[in-house]
């Protein structure tokens, strides 16, 4: 009997699981999910009218998603119409629960946003240019930050508290914290809650990031933050204490410029904090599947963004240690060490002095 060849096996894999990502896609932004968290166990047809949706689709969504193990299904005594859906306790964290750093729903929405730029991205491949955030649009910042946002509430608060002169930065009274590249201000408002007696301070260069960060630390009532519609180039609000750039070293076309002005940003004794990708130190082949999604989101999101924009260096989300090093030494920084904070997802921090 012929067998299949291993490589076959995996792309076709991959095929099948492109397809269920797509449909989380599709239940994620339906609201099907949270529906079904919210009153679930529940019948396509239910589940169809309580979301305005069709039920012929739910329908087969429902079983799509339960084939692939993602939905609960009793069957109700047998009948197509009878059986109810469901999510289990980790369903809910994985496609709901935003405060769960297991929220998976907005990592597919990023490769969705990506997914509906293709033939842009085809384009961008063959004649160079590349594709902008902004045209990656609402899936992608939205996907971004939610995310990042459960890292960022839930884990980075007590990890910054175990590294004391970072700890003792952020606490001093008055204290001024820059938050460049801020997406929906997730991490500034996180610093604010956490550090509540400084001033922080959210610079994105994206202007409906910026809205929608300031229309989510108004809805919260926040205290403390402010957003500032502004390219890193041209840092504002300064002199800073601790200056911090979490994700976004790598998407910026031009960040040694950047570096340079947060650096001319610092108030005396001041300090920079890169949160960036925890990439290995050289190409791994094959390699693990933390570095293979960082090249999936540098094929598909990171490079294409940044490419889009004139003269730009072109890093990808692939960034070693290497890479912050020179960027951080041509900006005029003496010497770059890592922050300890591990076990921090996908990332790692460095400190530049
Ligand atoms: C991958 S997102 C990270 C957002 C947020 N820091 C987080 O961790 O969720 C990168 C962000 O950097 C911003 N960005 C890119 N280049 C920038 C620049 N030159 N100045 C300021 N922000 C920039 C983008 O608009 C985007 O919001």
């Amino acid at each position: 009997m012929e067998t299949t060849p291993p490589l076959a096996d995996r792309v076709f894999e991959t095929g099948v699981a492109m397809m269920e990502g797509l449909a989380v896609y599709l239940g994620d932004r339906l609201g099907w999910y949270r529906e079904l968290a919210a009153a679930g166990p529940l019948t396509p047809a239910a589940l169809a009218d309580r979301t305005h949706t069709q039920v012929r689709y739910a329908r087969e969504w429902c079983e799509q998603q339960a084939a692939a193990g993602f939905l609960t299904c009793d069957d109700g005594g047998g009948q197509d119409g009878d059986r109810r859906f469901g999510l289990d306790a980790e369903g809910v964290a994985v496609f709901t629960d935003t405060s769960s750093t297991d929220f998976l729903a907005p990592f597919i929405r990023l490769v969705a946003a990506s997914a509906i730029q293709l033939p842009a991205l085809v384009d961008a491949y063959r004649q160079g240019g590349g594709v902008s955030w902004d045209q990656l649009g609402d899936d992608a910042r939205d996907g971004q930050a939610d995310m990042n946002r459960p890292w960022f509430e839930q884990v980075l608060p007590g990890e910054l508290a175990g590294v004391p002169h970072l700890h003792a930065a952020l606490g001093r009274p008055g204290a001024a914290i820059a938050d460049i590249g801020c997406g929906y201000g997730w991490s500034t408002i996180a610093l604010a809650r956490a550090y509540p007696e400084t001033r922080v301070v959210g610079i994105d260069i994206d202007g409906p990031s910026v809205e929608r960060a300031r229309a989510i630390a108004a809805e919260a009532g926040v205290e403390g933050v402010e957003f500032v519609h502004s390219a890193g180039e041209d840092v504002e609000g300064g002199p800073y204490d601790v200056a911090f750039l979490f994700e976004c070293l790598h998407d910026m076309p031009h960040p040694v410029d950047v570096l340079t002005a947060v650096r001319a940003s610092l108030a005396d004794g001041g300090t920079v904090v890169v949160m960036d990708e925890a990439a290995d130190d050289e190409l791994a082949v094959p390699a693990d599947l933390i570095q293979r999604m960082l090249y999936g989101f540098s094929t598909l999101c990171c490079l294409p963004d940044s490419l889009s924009h004139p003269g730009s260096v072109g890093t990808g989300t692939v960034i070693r240690r290497e890479t912050v090093e020179r960027y951080a030494h041509d900006a005029g920084f003496t010497g770059v060490t890592d922050v300890p904070i591990e076990n921090f997802g996908f990332w790692r921090f460095y400190e530049l002095r």
